[in-house]
């Protein structure tokens, strides 16, 4: 097969586009054809090194296509529409992926919008719906409301009755975050975050907002945590502008007895009944229109070192997928 391999760590032009070897289902696994692989920021950290990986390795975790082979006792058939966020190697014509985390795609879902969905969804999910139950009255904080988990955190959100606050980094990502739903958009290009951001947010909220979801890290982790209310929690789910440093729990004391959690996808779909339950409402979301995936980039597999590029590069706003 042709894929992409991650020669060693470093930047996006360690990822080189040529021909690996087939892989091969073993026991509970799938082996798909793959229609097309999702791009995520956890590519990137294993990529450049900050989440240790093997070399050279096929970049990938996220994707959807279509069943060939069925490894023993995996409950799917061949022909069968998968989409999935736990696969080794997603960026290639062909995956294997665990049958214990595959997503039967519904009719009426492409396989473009299948691949875009899963990590970012439901990552999103379990942000909205379990690490802080938001509903209606509460007020969130989130950071790139214009990216791809910005985006759907928006949308959830929103559709329990939420007020949501958001950063985008430029004038013109505010409309995408408006669009999404975001009743307050704060544009953080030229601000003095630690002093500028909390006095924009406690302007419209002044107690201080009931969460702060902050994928950014490095850069924004103090602005955020200043904007809760006492009690609040800091949701650090990602860090795209680098990891935050070493933390003094005292200032969780001094700031109003915050709480603070660092949680993964992983720990959040346990078992299958979880998972589906968060699918199951992303999918049925999706049909019904009450959740719109935007898909900013898409490109043939071959462009994943551009694609990376653009992602790390503040340069999409939505989903980025490859397609095989
Ligand atoms: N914990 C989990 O389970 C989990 C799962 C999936 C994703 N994540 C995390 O969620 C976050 C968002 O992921 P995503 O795929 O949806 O990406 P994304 O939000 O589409 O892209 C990242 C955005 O972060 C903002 N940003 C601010 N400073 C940045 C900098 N110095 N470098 C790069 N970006 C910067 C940019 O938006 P602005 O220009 O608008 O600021 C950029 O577009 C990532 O941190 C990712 O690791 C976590």
């Amino acid at each position: 097969m042709r894929a992409v391999l991650a020669r060693e760590s470093g930047g996006p032009e360690v990822l080189e586009w040529t021909e690996a070897e087939d892989p091969r289902p073993g026991p509970g696994e799938l082996l798909v054809r793959v229609h097309a692989a999702g791009v995520n920021y956890i590519d990137t950290y294993r990529r450049s090194g900050v989440y240790p990986m093997p070399f050279p390795h096929v970049p990938g975790v996220e994707g959807s296509g279509e069943v060939l082979e069925v490894g023993d006792g995996a409950p799917f058939a061949v022909g069968e529409r998968v989409a999935w966020f736990s696969a080794r190697g997603s960026y290639a014509e062909l995956a294997v992926v665990p049958a214990a985390e595959a997503l039967r795609v519904p009719a009426g879902v492409d396989l473009d919008t299948a691949a875009a969905l899963p990590l970012q969804g439901l990552t999103a999910h379990y942000l909205v719906r379990s690490t802080f139950p938001v509903e209606a009255g509460t007020t969130i904080l989130l950071t790139a409301g214009a990216g791809g988990v910005g985006q759907l955190v928006i949308q959830l959100a929103k559709a329990r009755g939420a007020t949501v606050i958001t950063t985008v980094g430029s004038a013109r990502k505010a409309s995408l975050a408006r669009d999404a739903g975001a009743d307050h958009v704060l544009v953080t290009e030229g601000m003095d975050l630690p002093e500028d951001l909390p006095a924009a947010v406690r302007a419209l909220a002044p107690r201080g907002v009931d969460v702060s979801f902050d994928g950014v890290g490095r850069d924004t982790f103090d602005a955020t945590l200043a904007c809760l209310r006492p009690r609040g929690m800091q949701v650090l789910f990602g860090g795209a502008s680098g990891q935050v440093p070493p933390f003094d729990l005292q200032r969780l004391n001094a700031l109003g007895s915050l709480y603070v959690t660092r949680p993964s996808l992983g720990h959040y779909v346990a078992d299958r009944a979880e998972l589906d339950w968060r699918a199951d409402e992303l999918f049925g979301m999706l049909r019904t229109g009450a959740l719109r995936v935007r898909i900013s980039l898409r490109e043939g597999l071959a462009a994943a070192r551009s694609a990376h590029e653009a992602l790390e590069g503040r340069a999409t706003t939505g989903k980025v997928i490859l397609t095989a």
